[in-house]
Protein backbone atom coordinates (compact mmCIF):
# COMPACT_ATOMS: atom_id res chain seq x y z
CA UNK A 1 0.00 0.00 0.00
CA UNK A 2 1.68 3.59 -0.74
CA UNK A 3 2.03 5.62 1.73
CA UNK A 4 1.58 9.02 0.56
CA UNK A 5 -1.63 10.08 -1.77
CA UNK A 6 -2.65 13.05 -3.51
CA UNK A 7 -3.90 15.68 -1.11
CA UNK A 8 -7.25 16.27 0.00
CA UNK A 9 -9.18 17.37 -2.62
CA UNK A 10 -7.30 16.61 -5.85
CA UNK A 11 -6.71 13.87 -7.85
CA UNK A 12 -3.99 12.30 -10.14
CA UNK A 13 -5.39 12.38 -13.77
CA UNK A 14 -4.41 9.22 -14.90
CA UNK A 15 -3.27 8.47 -18.70
CA UNK A 16 -6.82 6.24 -19.73
CA UNK A 17 -8.94 9.78 -18.63
CA UNK A 18 -6.41 12.10 -20.58
CA UNK A 19 -8.11 12.11 -24.06
CA UNK A 20 -11.41 12.93 -22.57
CA UNK A 21 -9.73 15.96 -21.43
CA UNK A 22 -7.52 16.87 -24.29
CA UNK A 23 -10.36 16.49 -25.87
CA UNK A 24 -12.00 19.29 -24.05
CA UNK A 25 -9.73 21.35 -24.44
CA UNK A 26 -9.25 20.80 -28.37
CA UNK A 27 -12.80 21.98 -28.47
CA UNK A 28 -12.10 25.15 -26.16
CA UNK A 29 -8.83 25.72 -28.14
CA UNK A 30 -10.72 25.47 -31.22
CA UNK A 31 -13.67 27.76 -31.09
CA UNK A 32 -10.89 30.77 -28.80
CA UNK A 33 -9.83 30.61 -32.09
CA UNK A 34 -12.91 31.04 -34.29
CA UNK A 35 -14.33 33.57 -31.68
CA UNK A 36 -11.24 35.65 -31.50
CA UNK A 37 -9.75 34.60 -28.44
CA UNK A 38 -6.05 34.93 -27.63
CA UNK A 39 -4.58 32.48 -25.69
CA UNK A 40 -3.24 34.16 -22.08
CA UNK A 41 -0.89 32.30 -19.78
CA UNK A 42 -0.80 34.13 -16.09
CA UNK A 43 1.03 32.73 -13.09
CA UNK A 44 -0.69 29.92 -10.61
CA UNK A 45 -0.20 32.38 -7.76
CA UNK A 46 -0.51 36.26 -7.74
CA UNK A 47 -0.13 39.10 -4.89
CA UNK A 48 -3.04 38.15 -2.37
CA UNK A 49 -4.27 41.74 -3.10
CA UNK A 50 -5.22 41.08 -6.68
CA UNK A 51 -7.98 38.52 -5.77
CA UNK A 52 -9.03 40.05 -2.33
CA UNK A 53 -9.31 43.50 -4.01
CA UNK A 54 -10.52 41.78 -7.39
CA UNK A 55 -12.93 39.30 -6.23
CA UNK A 56 -14.02 40.62 -3.00
CA UNK A 57 -13.11 41.05 0.47
CA UNK A 58 -16.34 39.18 1.48
CA UNK A 59 -16.75 36.26 -0.90
CA UNK A 60 -16.61 33.13 0.20
CA UNK A 61 -13.55 32.26 -2.34
CA UNK A 62 -11.36 35.24 -0.59
CA UNK A 63 -13.03 34.66 3.34
CA UNK A 64 -12.64 30.69 3.14
CA UNK A 65 -10.93 29.55 0.37
CA UNK A 66 -8.01 31.68 -0.60
CA UNK A 67 -5.08 29.16 -0.82
CA UNK A 68 -2.41 32.31 0.78
CA UNK A 69 1.69 30.99 0.28
CA UNK A 70 3.22 31.74 3.62
CA UNK A 71 5.81 34.59 3.25
CA UNK A 72 9.88 33.45 3.31
CA UNK A 73 11.00 36.21 4.80
CA UNK A 74 8.76 38.73 7.39
CA UNK A 75 8.59 41.56 4.92
CA UNK A 76 8.05 39.42 2.08
CA UNK A 77 4.81 39.35 -0.32
CA UNK A 78 1.57 37.72 0.33
CA UNK A 79 0.86 35.79 -2.37
CA UNK A 80 -2.12 33.34 -3.06
CA UNK A 81 -2.39 31.25 -5.71
CA UNK A 82 -5.37 31.94 -8.31
CA UNK A 83 -8.82 30.52 -7.30
CA UNK A 84 -10.00 31.79 -10.52
CA UNK A 85 -8.58 33.60 -14.24
CA UNK A 86 -10.53 37.26 -14.26
CA UNK A 87 -8.58 38.82 -11.29
CA UNK A 88 -4.93 37.86 -13.32
CA UNK A 89 -6.30 38.34 -16.60
CA UNK A 90 -7.04 41.89 -15.86
CA UNK A 91 -4.32 42.83 -14.37
CA UNK A 92 -2.22 41.45 -16.89
CA UNK A 93 -4.29 43.47 -19.03
CA UNK A 94 -3.63 47.17 -16.70
CA UNK A 95 0.43 46.15 -16.06
CA UNK A 96 1.06 45.62 -19.98
CA UNK A 97 -1.09 48.46 -21.28
CA UNK A 98 -3.60 47.03 -23.51
CA UNK A 99 -5.49 49.51 -22.71
CA UNK A 100 -3.37 51.11 -26.21
CA UNK A 101 -4.14 47.25 -27.73
CA UNK A 102 -7.47 47.79 -30.18
CA UNK A 103 -10.31 47.09 -28.37
CA UNK A 104 -11.58 45.08 -27.19
CA UNK A 105 -8.62 42.56 -26.11
CA UNK A 106 -10.43 39.12 -26.24
CA UNK A 107 -8.30 36.56 -24.20
CA UNK A 108 -8.64 33.10 -23.08
CA UNK A 109 -6.83 30.94 -20.28
CA UNK A 110 -7.24 27.42 -20.16
CA UNK A 111 -5.78 25.85 -16.79
CA UNK A 112 -6.17 25.18 -13.03
CA UNK A 113 -7.11 26.74 -10.00
CA UNK A 114 -7.27 26.49 -6.33
CA UNK A 115 -10.13 26.96 -3.96
CA UNK A 116 -9.79 25.53 -0.48
CA UNK A 117 -13.24 24.41 -0.22
CA UNK A 118 -14.50 21.49 1.35
CA UNK A 119 -14.30 18.81 -1.21
CA UNK A 120 -17.23 16.66 -2.70
CA UNK A 121 -18.42 15.28 -5.95
CA UNK A 122 -17.70 17.97 -8.70
CA UNK A 123 -15.54 20.08 -6.18
CA UNK A 124 -12.19 19.99 -5.94
CA UNK A 125 -9.29 21.85 -4.39
CA UNK A 126 -7.60 22.27 -7.79
CA UNK A 127 -9.85 22.10 -10.58
CA UNK A 128 -9.52 23.16 -14.47
CA UNK A 129 -11.18 26.14 -16.33
CA UNK A 130 -11.73 27.26 -19.80
CA UNK A 131 -11.89 31.26 -19.24
CA UNK A 132 -12.70 33.40 -21.57
CA UNK A 133 -12.31 37.68 -21.05
CA UNK A 134 -13.37 40.44 -23.43
CA UNK A 135 -11.73 43.65 -22.20
CA UNK A 136 -13.21 46.73 -23.45
CA UNK A 137 -16.84 46.18 -24.84
CA UNK A 138 -19.47 47.93 -22.51
CA UNK A 139 -22.26 45.03 -25.15
CA UNK A 140 -24.83 44.31 -24.66
CA UNK A 141 -23.88 42.83 -28.27
CA UNK A 142 -20.55 41.09 -26.91
CA UNK A 143 -22.26 39.62 -23.99
CA UNK A 144 -24.68 37.49 -26.17
CA UNK A 145 -21.53 36.60 -28.41
CA UNK A 146 -20.26 35.12 -25.16
CA UNK A 147 -23.23 33.46 -24.04
CA UNK A 148 -23.51 31.67 -27.17
CA UNK A 149 -20.04 30.36 -27.15
CA UNK A 150 -20.45 28.85 -23.79
CA UNK A 151 -23.18 27.18 -25.18
CA UNK A 152 -21.83 25.95 -28.28
CA UNK A 153 -18.66 24.78 -25.96
CA UNK A 154 -20.77 22.41 -24.36
CA UNK A 155 -22.45 20.93 -27.75
CA UNK A 156 -19.47 20.45 -29.62
CA UNK A 157 -18.05 19.35 -25.96
CA UNK A 158 -21.07 16.37 -26.17
CA UNK A 159 -23.58 17.61 -23.55
CA UNK A 160 -26.87 17.95 -25.23
CA UNK A 161 -28.86 19.34 -22.12
CA UNK A 162 -26.92 22.30 -21.05
CA UNK A 163 -29.34 25.81 -20.60
CA UNK A 164 -28.49 29.05 -19.62
CA UNK A 165 -30.25 31.28 -16.53
CA UNK A 166 -29.14 34.56 -17.47
CA UNK A 167 -29.84 37.52 -14.89
CA UNK A 168 -28.44 41.42 -14.76
CA UNK A 169 -27.74 42.51 -11.36
CA UNK A 170 -27.24 46.24 -12.04
CA UNK A 171 -24.57 48.76 -11.20
CA UNK A 172 -23.03 50.79 -8.98
CA UNK A 173 -25.46 53.74 -9.83
CA UNK A 174 -29.03 50.84 -8.84
CA UNK A 175 -27.69 47.96 -7.15
CA UNK A 176 -27.23 50.05 -3.71
CA UNK A 177 -30.76 50.53 -3.17
CA UNK A 178 -31.78 47.36 -4.47
CA UNK A 179 -29.71 46.24 -1.60
CA UNK A 180 -30.89 48.38 0.57
CA UNK A 181 -34.18 47.50 -0.07
CA UNK A 182 -33.41 44.03 0.39
CA UNK A 183 -31.48 44.33 3.29
CA UNK A 184 -34.62 45.62 4.71
CA UNK A 185 -37.20 42.41 3.82
CA UNK A 186 -34.50 39.78 5.42
CA UNK A 187 -34.19 42.31 8.50
CA UNK A 188 -38.30 41.69 8.82
CA UNK A 189 -37.45 38.48 9.04
CA UNK A 190 -34.29 37.84 10.93
CA UNK A 191 -35.63 35.51 13.64
CA UNK A 192 -35.84 32.90 11.22
CA UNK A 193 -32.43 33.27 9.40
CA UNK A 194 -30.30 30.74 10.52
CA UNK A 195 -26.65 31.74 11.88
CA UNK A 196 -24.44 32.28 9.00
CA UNK A 197 -27.28 33.64 7.25
CA UNK A 198 -27.48 36.84 10.06
CA UNK A 199 -24.06 37.58 9.58
CA UNK A 200 -24.09 37.52 5.68
CA UNK A 201 -27.13 40.13 5.80
CA UNK A 202 -24.41 42.37 7.54
CA UNK A 203 -21.42 41.59 5.25
CA UNK A 204 -22.96 40.47 1.50
CA UNK A 205 -27.04 40.48 2.14
CA UNK A 206 -27.00 39.49 -2.14
CA UNK A 207 -25.75 36.28 -1.21
CA UNK A 208 -28.64 35.28 0.49
CA UNK A 209 -30.66 35.43 -2.50
CA UNK A 210 -28.82 31.78 -3.39
CA UNK A 211 -28.98 30.79 -0.08
CA UNK A 212 -28.90 26.75 -0.06
CA UNK A 213 -30.89 27.25 3.04
CA UNK A 214 -34.46 25.86 2.55
CA UNK A 215 -35.57 28.52 5.16
CA UNK A 216 -33.79 31.33 2.92
CA UNK A 217 -35.24 29.28 -0.42
CA UNK A 218 -38.70 29.63 0.66
CA UNK A 219 -38.12 32.94 2.28
CA UNK A 220 -36.75 34.19 -1.24
CA UNK A 221 -39.93 33.51 -2.89
CA UNK A 222 -41.32 36.76 -1.76
CA UNK A 223 -38.15 38.60 -1.68
CA UNK A 224 -37.64 41.86 -3.87
CA UNK A 225 -36.42 41.09 -7.43
CA UNK A 226 -33.54 43.22 -8.57
CA UNK A 227 -35.05 43.00 -12.43
CA UNK A 228 -37.74 44.66 -11.06
CA UNK A 229 -35.13 47.88 -9.20
CA UNK A 230 -32.82 47.94 -12.37
CA UNK A 231 -31.98 51.54 -13.54
CA UNK A 232 -32.99 53.08 -17.08
CA UNK A 233 -29.88 52.52 -18.53
CA UNK A 234 -29.06 48.92 -16.58
CA UNK A 235 -32.55 47.62 -17.67
CA UNK A 236 -32.43 48.49 -21.20
CA UNK A 237 -28.83 46.90 -21.66
CA UNK A 238 -30.01 43.93 -20.04
CA UNK A 239 -33.18 44.15 -23.05
CA UNK A 240 -30.58 44.37 -25.61
CA UNK A 241 -28.83 41.32 -24.43
CA UNK A 242 -31.60 39.30 -24.33
CA UNK A 243 -32.52 40.66 -27.85
CA UNK A 244 -29.42 39.69 -29.06
CA UNK A 245 -29.43 36.03 -27.97
CA UNK A 246 -33.19 35.91 -29.26
CA UNK A 247 -31.87 37.52 -32.74
CA UNK A 248 -29.07 34.35 -32.44
CA UNK A 249 -31.99 31.61 -31.81
CA UNK A 250 -30.25 31.22 -27.88
CA UNK A 251 -32.88 29.91 -25.48
CA UNK A 252 -32.17 31.30 -22.27
CA UNK A 253 -34.03 31.61 -19.06
CA UNK A 254 -34.09 34.76 -16.56
CA UNK A 255 -33.40 34.56 -13.37
CA UNK A 256 -33.94 37.19 -11.01
CA UNK A 257 -31.98 35.24 -8.07
CA UNK A 258 -28.80 34.58 -9.90
CA UNK A 259 -26.52 37.01 -8.41
CA UNK A 260 -22.93 34.87 -8.25
CA UNK A 261 -20.52 34.68 -5.82
CA UNK A 262 -18.05 37.29 -6.78
CA UNK A 263 -18.35 41.04 -6.11
CA UNK A 264 -16.92 42.29 -9.46
CA UNK A 265 -20.32 41.78 -11.28
CA UNK A 266 -22.25 44.42 -12.98
CA UNK A 267 -25.26 44.09 -14.91
CA UNK A 268 -25.32 40.44 -16.94
CA UNK A 269 -24.91 37.41 -15.07
CA UNK A 270 -25.14 34.03 -16.31
CA UNK A 271 -24.97 30.39 -14.91
CA UNK A 272 -24.97 27.01 -17.37
CA UNK A 273 -26.98 24.00 -15.52
CA UNK A 274 -27.96 20.65 -17.19
CA UNK A 275 -31.51 20.80 -17.25
CA UNK A 276 -33.43 20.18 -14.04
CA UNK A 277 -29.79 20.69 -12.11
CA UNK A 278 -29.84 23.69 -10.75
CA UNK A 279 -28.50 22.61 -6.99
CA UNK A 280 -25.73 23.44 -5.07
CA UNK A 281 -22.42 22.69 -6.78
CA UNK A 282 -23.97 21.61 -10.36
CA UNK A 283 -22.59 24.98 -11.99
CA UNK A 284 -21.06 23.82 -15.26
CA UNK A 285 -20.06 27.19 -15.92
CA UNK A 286 -20.72 31.20 -14.98
CA UNK A 287 -19.59 34.35 -15.93
CA UNK A 288 -20.56 38.11 -16.31
CA UNK A 289 -19.61 41.16 -16.80
CA UNK A 290 -17.50 43.40 -14.72
CA UNK A 291 -17.15 46.78 -15.83
CA UNK A 292 -15.31 48.65 -12.41
CA UNK A 293 -12.76 45.91 -11.95
CA UNK A 294 -10.07 47.42 -14.54
CA UNK A 295 -10.37 50.55 -12.21
CA UNK A 296 -10.48 48.78 -9.21
CA UNK A 297 -6.86 47.36 -9.93
CA UNK A 298 -5.67 50.11 -10.89
CA UNK A 299 -6.05 51.05 -14.85
CA UNK A 300 -8.28 53.19 -16.33
CA UNK A 301 -12.02 52.50 -16.28
CA UNK A 302 -12.58 49.62 -18.75
CA UNK A 303 -16.00 47.73 -19.34
CA UNK A 304 -15.16 43.46 -19.77
CA UNK A 305 -17.17 40.56 -19.47
CA UNK A 306 -16.19 36.42 -19.39
CA UNK A 307 -17.28 33.17 -18.33
CA UNK A 308 -14.92 29.92 -16.63
CA UNK A 309 -16.53 27.04 -17.53
CA UNK A 310 -15.36 24.29 -15.13
CA UNK A 311 -13.94 21.54 -16.73
CA UNK A 312 -14.03 18.39 -14.27
CA UNK A 313 -17.51 19.31 -14.42
CA UNK A 314 -18.03 18.51 -17.76
CA UNK A 315 -16.09 15.49 -17.44
CA UNK A 316 -18.18 13.82 -15.01
CA UNK A 317 -21.12 15.22 -16.96
CA UNK A 318 -20.02 13.04 -19.86
CA UNK A 319 -19.15 10.11 -17.55
CA UNK A 320 -22.98 10.30 -15.95
CA UNK A 321 -24.75 11.06 -19.64
CA UNK A 322 -23.10 7.46 -21.33
CA UNK A 323 -21.53 10.18 -23.65
CA UNK A 324 -18.74 8.08 -25.76
CA UNK A 325 -15.47 9.66 -24.11
CA UNK A 326 -11.97 9.68 -26.45
CA UNK A 327 -9.86 6.81 -25.79
CA UNK A 328 -6.03 6.54 -26.14
CA UNK A 329 -5.00 5.09 -29.48
CA UNK A 330 -2.95 2.24 -29.58
CA UNK A 331 0.42 2.05 -31.91
CA UNK A 332 0.19 1.65 -35.58
CA UNK A 333 2.78 -1.10 -35.03
CA UNK A 334 5.05 -2.83 -32.58
CA UNK A 335 8.78 -3.92 -33.86
CA UNK A 336 9.41 -7.50 -32.29
CA UNK A 337 12.25 -9.56 -32.90
CA UNK A 338 13.21 -13.28 -32.65
CA UNK A 339 16.42 -12.70 -31.20
CA UNK A 340 15.98 -11.62 -27.69
CA UNK A 341 19.05 -9.79 -27.51
CA UNK A 342 18.54 -7.70 -30.67
CA UNK A 343 17.29 -4.51 -29.01
CA UNK A 344 19.43 -2.05 -31.13
CA UNK A 345 18.18 -3.47 -34.30
CA UNK A 346 14.40 -3.24 -33.15
CA UNK A 347 15.06 0.28 -31.62
CA UNK A 348 16.72 1.81 -35.26
CA UNK A 349 13.48 0.15 -36.97
CA UNK A 350 11.03 1.70 -34.75
CA UNK A 351 13.58 4.90 -34.83
CA UNK A 352 13.09 5.08 -38.57
CA UNK A 353 9.18 4.79 -38.96
CA UNK A 354 8.99 7.41 -36.12
CA UNK A 355 10.81 9.34 -37.87
CA UNK A 356 8.23 8.84 -41.22
CA UNK A 357 5.62 10.02 -38.46
CA UNK A 358 4.01 6.90 -37.59
CA UNK A 359 3.36 5.96 -34.08
CA UNK A 360 5.44 2.74 -32.70
CA UNK A 361 6.99 1.17 -30.21
CA UNK A 362 9.49 -1.13 -30.02
CA UNK A 363 9.53 -4.08 -27.72
CA UNK A 364 12.97 -3.30 -25.42
CA UNK A 365 12.32 -6.10 -23.28
CA UNK A 366 15.29 -9.42 -23.44
CA UNK A 367 12.19 -11.89 -23.87
CA UNK A 368 10.92 -14.40 -25.69
CA UNK A 369 8.98 -13.70 -29.57
CA UNK A 370 5.90 -15.24 -28.35
CA UNK A 371 5.96 -12.82 -25.26
CA UNK A 372 6.62 -9.65 -27.74
CA UNK A 373 3.65 -10.81 -29.98
CA UNK A 374 1.58 -11.08 -26.63
CA UNK A 375 2.65 -7.50 -25.61
CA UNK A 376 1.82 -6.26 -28.22
CA UNK A 377 -1.64 -7.54 -29.46
CA UNK A 378 -2.18 -7.04 -25.53
CA UNK A 379 -1.44 -3.06 -26.18
CA UNK A 380 -3.79 -3.15 -29.25
CA UNK A 381 -1.40 -2.41 -31.96
CA UNK A 382 -2.64 -3.56 -35.60
CA UNK A 383 0.63 -4.74 -36.35
CA UNK A 384 3.94 -6.52 -35.17
CA UNK A 385 6.76 -5.78 -37.15
CA UNK A 386 8.71 -8.91 -36.99
CA UNK A 387 12.84 -8.92 -37.27
CA UNK A 388 14.26 -11.79 -38.20
CA UNK A 389 17.29 -13.56 -40.66
CA UNK A 390 15.63 -11.80 -43.50
CA UNK A 391 16.58 -8.40 -42.26
CA UNK A 392 20.10 -8.54 -43.78
CA UNK A 393 18.47 -8.44 -46.94
CA UNK A 394 16.08 -6.17 -46.16
CA UNK A 395 12.90 -7.77 -45.32
CA UNK A 396 10.44 -7.76 -42.04
CA UNK A 397 7.63 -10.46 -41.26
CA UNK A 398 4.49 -8.38 -41.06
CA UNK A 399 1.93 -9.57 -38.83
CA UNK A 400 -1.89 -8.00 -38.66
CA UNK A 401 -2.57 -8.64 -35.12
CA UNK A 402 -5.90 -8.07 -35.94
CA UNK A 403 -6.41 -9.86 -39.76
CA UNK A 404 -3.94 -12.95 -37.57
CA UNK A 405 -2.63 -13.14 -41.11
CA UNK A 406 1.55 -12.42 -41.90
CA UNK A 407 3.63 -11.74 -44.92
CA UNK A 408 6.97 -11.23 -45.99
CA UNK A 409 7.74 -7.69 -46.90
CA UNK A 410 10.37 -5.11 -48.57
CA UNK A 411 11.55 -2.95 -45.15
CA UNK A 412 11.23 0.44 -47.24
CA UNK A 413 7.65 -0.31 -48.56
CA UNK A 414 6.34 -0.12 -44.70
CA UNK A 415 6.26 3.86 -43.58
CA UNK A 416 3.54 3.43 -46.67
CA UNK A 417 1.45 0.77 -45.97
CA UNK A 418 1.54 1.70 -42.08
CA UNK A 419 0.59 5.19 -42.84
CA UNK A 420 -2.22 4.05 -45.01
CA UNK A 421 -3.42 2.01 -42.49
CA UNK A 422 -3.38 4.21 -39.72
CA UNK A 423 -4.95 7.17 -41.58
CA UNK A 424 -7.53 4.33 -41.84
CA UNK A 425 -7.98 4.38 -38.43
P1 LIG B 1 -17.08 30.74 -10.82
O1 LIG B 1 -18.57 30.66 -10.91
O2 LIG B 1 -16.49 30.92 -9.46
O3 LIG B 1 -16.64 31.91 -11.77
O4 LIG B 1 -16.45 29.44 -11.45
C1 LIG B 1 -16.78 29.03 -12.77
C2 LIG B 1 -16.96 27.52 -12.83
O5 LIG B 1 -15.79 26.86 -12.35
C3 LIG B 1 -18.08 26.98 -11.97
O6 LIG B 1 -19.32 27.13 -12.60
C4 LIG B 1 -17.67 25.52 -11.85
O7 LIG B 1 -18.05 24.79 -13.00
C5 LIG B 1 -16.17 25.60 -11.80
N1 LIG B 1 -15.72 25.50 -10.41
C6 LIG B 1 -15.66 26.47 -9.47
N2 LIG B 1 -15.19 26.00 -8.31
C7 LIG B 1 -14.94 24.68 -8.50
C8 LIG B 1 -14.42 23.61 -7.67
N3 LIG B 1 -14.06 23.83 -6.41
N4 LIG B 1 -14.32 22.38 -8.22
C9 LIG B 1 -14.66 22.15 -9.51
N5 LIG B 1 -15.14 23.11 -10.33
C10 LIG B 1 -15.28 24.35 -9.83
C11 LIG B 1 -15.36 32.31 -11.97
O8 LIG B 1 -14.39 31.68 -11.66
C12 LIG B 1 -15.24 33.61 -12.75
N6 LIG B 1 -13.82 33.96 -12.86
C13 LIG B 1 -15.90 33.48 -14.10
C14 LIG B 1 -15.75 34.72 -14.94
C15 LIG B 1 -14.87 34.93 -15.94
N7 LIG B 1 -16.47 35.81 -14.82
C16 LIG B 1 -16.06 36.71 -15.70
N8 LIG B 1 -15.08 36.20 -16.36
Amino acid sequence: MSTYRAPRGTRDLLPGERPAWRHLADVARGLSDAYGYREIETPLFELAEVFERGVGPVTDIVEKELFRIQPRTDDGEIWALRPEGTAGIVRAYVQHGMQTWPQPVKLMLLGPMFRYDRPQAGRYRQFWQWDVEAIGDAGPAVDAEIVELGLRFYREAGLEDVEVLVNSIGDPGCRPAYIDELSAFYRRHEATLPPLERQRLESNPLRLLDSKDPAVAHLNDDAPRITDRLCDACAEHFAEVRAHLDALGVEHRVEPRLVRGLDYYTRTAFEYYRRGREGQQQALGGGGRYDGLTELLGGRPTPGIGFALGLDRVVLALAETGAELPVEKPPIAVVVGADPGATAERLRVATDLRAEGLRVRADLAVRKLGRQLEAAAKEGAHFAIILGDELADGHVQLRDLQGATQKIMDIDDLPALLLRKSQDG
